[in-house]
């Protein structure tokens, strides 16, 4: 028997209906989403605001009922085996206020780890431990309310990884953090899945580079639907954009050639005399005719002093995708 994903819904919906109806309107945060995420992935859910990713962990962390549709954590029913659920998850949302400002982080930490039950040393040594790795040590015994805003990020994601689930939610984890920050937080979260293959991340994020850095594999949610799911690598495959290719070579005596090769979508070219070289710009529709173009330079006695590449990122896939860049 193939093993229990870690997440696996089937046609999950949420609707929102106005309490009354001169506040709005119906709104389907999320439409008939299907989705399976693996024991030991780190996935990503990637869309613009309002396109559902908080709802979708809200019910997956059973916060929030679906509204019809099945959502399975750990194999077992959100709905109906929530207890069970809550036993094996966490979850953290960037920008949340959690915690009592009158206890110190060490005491808010230990506090939740009692939540969950973990014994009192054990808990200790891994507070200890993570305020370490988040250097936030001298924090150990200030008032949560005298934190800053990063601080206090920081100790609700510590607060996430320290009842050790089996699977962690993370909303935004990074959301407004410094580039530092950021970093201990990705590295965290990556060293955490190294040491533990069983376990599972699902976060949200807005930034590109960040899922495109740490996910296995990315869903891309607008509007309560999954508009694709696969890798980052493949995800950037599955939108053809055109390559273009950058190259300075020794003189050449022919560039007209290049103008018929395949795949070449435009050719320009500019002399630099000082230095003796030519610049060669292509518009490649792919990049199958690339190695041909490197053959032919190579081919007419011309050295090759640089060759850049650009690629489509993700950012491309995703405007192509939702129609609008993020924030
Ligand atoms: N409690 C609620 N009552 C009514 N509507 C809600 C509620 N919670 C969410 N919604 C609506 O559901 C939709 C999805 O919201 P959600 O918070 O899941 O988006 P999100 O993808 O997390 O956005 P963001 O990037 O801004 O965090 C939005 O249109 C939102 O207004
Ligand atoms: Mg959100």
């Amino acid at each position: 028997m193939d093993q229990e994903p870690a997440v696996r819904t089937e046609a999950l919906t949420r609707v929102f209906e106005p309490k009354k109806k001169k506040e709005g309107s119906t709104v389907r945060a999320l439409e008939s989403v299907d989705l399976r995420i693996e024991q030991g992935e780190l996935f990503g859910i990637l869309g613009p605001n309002g396109a559902g990713k908080t709802t979708l962990l809200k019910i997956l962390s059973t916060l929030l009922l679906p509204t019809s549709g099945k959502a399975y954590v750990a194999g077992l029913d959100v709905e109906t085996q929530f207890n069970a659920v809550r036993q094996r998850i966490n979850m953290v949302s960037g920008g949340e206020i959690s915690g009592y400002g009158l206890l110190t982080v060490k005491e808010n930490l230990w506090m939740f780890s009692q939540f969950y039950g973990i014994k009192s040393k054990v808990a200790l040594q891994r507070i200890d431990d993570m305020l370490g790795e988040f250097g936030l040590l001298d924090k150990k015994d200030a008032k949560v309310r005298t934190l800053s805003t990063g601080q206090r990020q920081k100790m609700n994601v510590i607060r996430g990884f320290v009842t050790d689930p089996d699977i962690i939610f993370l909303d935004e984890p990074t959301l407004g953090l410094d580039v530092n920050a950021s970093r201990v937080i990705r590295t965290y979260i990556l060293d955490w899945l190294k040491d533990h293959p069983k376990k599972t991340v699902v976060l949200t994020t807005h930034y590109m580079a960040e899922a495109d850095e740490l996910c296995d594999r990315i869903a891309i949610i607008d509007n309560g639907r999954i508009l694709a799911c696969d890798s980052p690598e493949r995800l950037k495959k599955m939108v053809r954009m055109n390559t273009t290719l950058s190259m300075d070579v020794t003189r050449l005596k022919d560039t007209a050639v290049f103008k018929t090769f395949p795949g070449v979508e435009s050719f320009t070219f500019t002399e630099d005399g000082e230095k003796g070289l030519t610049k060669l710009r292509f518009v490649m529709r792919d990049e199958s005719g690339v190695s041909d173009i490197v053959s032919a330079v190579l081919g007419q006695g011309s050295r090759i002093e640089s060759l850049q590449k650009t690629e489509p990122t993700l950012e491309d896939v995703f405007i192509k995708m939702v129609g609008k860049g993020l924030e």
